[in-house]
C-alpha cells in the first residue's frame, strides 16, 4: 500500500500544475518552504556554501540545488531532471473567430496530444500575461487561471460520414472550442484584461487549454492515479520530494532541473537543448572559484537521472510491446534503452541506476521498444551530449501517454520517489 501523503501532495501538485507556469509556481512554493533561496539569473551571485538555492528561466523552466560545504577535486554532482510542459492546444495570437454564431477560440497544436481526448471535455486556459505597469521600464508578466469553461464539442452519430469523419480530427478546423453565442472582437481581450489592475497594460500572453476535471484515484485499493499531465508532472513531482528531504553533501553538488519544450522537442531559450543548465553550473562553479578544469572532472565522474514516464504493457494491445520487455504498474520504474540512442541510457548508467533501486529496496523494469515501433524520445540525450555528464533514461510505467486523462501507479510514485531520495543522500 503506498504512502497516502505522498500521492495526496501528487494529486495536488497534478491538480495545480495547470501549465508549466503554474508547475513552476508550485515548485518554487515547495521549495522556498523547505529553505532554497531564489537567485535571480538577470544579476550577479554570492553563494555560500552548504546552502540551498533555485534559479528559474523563462517562468517555465527551473534548476534548484544544494551547495556542498566545500568544492575539492572529488566533488561530484548528483541530478534528476524531467520537463515541465505536456501536449495541450495552446492560444493562437488572434484567437477570435465567428462561426453560425458561435464566438470559437483559435488554437494551435502544441506536442502530440491524442486529439480525440480533448474533444467533449470541459475546458478552460491558463498562463501567462505580459503587461506594463504605467510609467515603469520592465515588462511584467502575471500567472492566470480562468474559470470560464469551453468547449469542443463532438458531431452527432447520425451526422457522421463513416469515410469522411472516420480517421483524424482536422487540427485546423475541427478542434476550436466553443467559448460562447455572440460577443465581439474584444471580448477574449476583455476576458484576460480582468486579471490586471488598474494602470496596466495588457501587451502579449501565452495561454493554453487544460482540462477542468481533478486528478483522482481507482482500482481496487487505490492502486491507479488518473489525471491530466503525470507525463511528466509525476517525475517533477518525484524530484521535487527528493529534494526537499536531501541533506547538504560534504563535497557533492545536488540538484534537480525541469525543462519547458520537451514536447517540442527541446530546442528553445529554456528547453534542455538550451545553454540553462550548462551557465547555471558554471556560474555555480565559478561563484565558488573552482577552475575550469574541476568543473569539467566532476561533470565526468557525475551521475544524471533523466525522468520521465514510460509506457506499460496494454491489456488490449499486449502485442505493441517487445514480448520480453512489458513494464506493468506498479511493479517498479522502468530503465529505458534504444539501440538508436533516443535515450541516453548506457549500460554502466543503467547499472548504476540498478544499485541505486537495490539500495531503495524497490523493484526495477526494463523498456526497450519493438523492433517496427517507433521509439519516443527524451530530454536524456540531450543532456548527455550538451553537458558531457553521464546520464540514465527512467520513469515511471503508464497508460494512456499524451491522452487529456492519463493512468499511472501510486506503488510506482512511492517506489521513485524512494529511488530518488536514495540518491540524493549517497556521498
Ligand atoms: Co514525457
Amino acid at each position: 500500500m503506498s504512502n497516502a501523503l505522498e500521492i495526496h501532495s501528487l494529486l495536488r501538485f497534478l491538480d495545480q500544475g495547470r501549465t508549466p507556469y503554474h508547475a513552476i509556481q508550485q515548485a518554487r512554493t515547495l521549495l522556498t518552504e523547505v529553505g532554497f533561496t531564489e537567485l535571480d539569473e538577470s544579476r550577479p551571485w554570492m553563494l555560500e556554501s552548504a546552502q540551498s538555492y533555485f534559479v528559474v528561466r523563462g517562468n517555465a523552466s527551473l534548476f534548484a540545488f544544494r551547495t556542498p560545504a566545500r568544492f575539492s577535486p572529488d566533488t561530484r554532482l548528483h541530478l534528476i531532471g524531467a520537463h515541465t510542459d505536456s501536449p495541450t492546444l495552446r492560444i493562437k495570437p488572434n484567437p477570435s473567430v465567428f462561426r453560425e454564431g458561435y464566438q470559437m477560440l483559435n488554437v494551435e497544436v502544441y506536442g502530440s496530444p491524442i486529439l480525440s481526448t480533448w474533444i467533449d471535455r470541459d475546458l478552460s486556459f491558463g498562463g501567462q500575461l505580459v503587461f506594463r505597469r504605467k510609467g515603469e521600464r520592465d515588462l511584467r508578466t502575471r500567472l492566470i487561471e480562468s474559470n470560464t469553461i469551453i468547449r469542443i464539442p463532438s458531431l452527432a452519430i447520425h451526422l457522421q460520414d463513416a469515410e469522411k469523419d472516420g480517421g483524424k480530427l482536422n487540427p485546423q478546423t475541427q478542434l476550436m472550442p466553443i467559448l460562447g453565442l455572440g460577443g465581439g472582437d474584444t471580448y477574449f481581450r476583455h476576458l484576460l484584461e480582468s486579471h490586471l489592475e488598474p494602470g496596466e497594460d495588457l501587451i502579449d500572453w501565452d495561454l493554453q487549454l487544460f482540462d477542468t476535471a481533478k486528478a483522482a484515484l481507482s482500482g481496487l485499493s487505490g492502486e491507479f492515479v488518473l489525471s491530466s499531465r503525470i507525463d511528466n508532472l509525476a517525475s517533477v513531482h518525484a524530484a521535487l520530494r527528493a529534494l526537499q528531504e536531501s541533506p547538504v553533501h560534504g563535497t557533492n553538488l545536488i540538484g534537480a532541473v525541469f525543462f519547458h519544450n520537451e514536447e517540442v522537442g527541446s530546442t528553445s531559450w529554456q528547453g534542455a537543448e538550451s545553454r540553462f543548465l550548462p551557465q547555471v553550473l558554471d556560474r555555480i562553479f565559478s561563484t565558488f572559484q573552482a577552475s575550469r578544469d574541476l568543473y569539467y572532472a566532476a561533470l565526468n565522474r557525475s551521475f544524471f537521472i533523466s525522468a520521465d514516464m514510460a509506457h506499460a504493457v496494454h491489456p488490449a494491445y499486449e502485442e505493441r510491446h517487445d514480448p520480453s520487455h512489458r513494464p506493468r504498474i506498479n511493479a517498479g520504474p522502468v530503465v529505458k534503452s534504444n539501440a538508436g540512442h533516443r535515450y541516453a541510457t548506457e549500460a554502466i548508467t543503467s547499472a548504476r541506476f540498478r544499485e541505486l533501486c537495490r539500495t531503495a529496496n524497490v523493484d526495477l523494469q526494463v523498456f526497450v521498444s519493438r523492433n517496427d515501433v517507433h521509439c519516443g524520445s527524451t530530454i536524456g540525450p540531450a543532456i548527455a551530449a550538451q553537458i558531457g555528464i553521464p546520464t540514465v533514461d527512467v520513469g515511471n510505467p503508464m497508460l494512456s501517454m499524451h491522452s487529456i486523462r492519463e493512468m499511472a501507479g501510486t506503488d510506482d510514485h512511492d517506489s521513485i520517489v524512494r529511488v530518488f531520495k536514495t540518491f540524493f543522500a549517497q556521498e
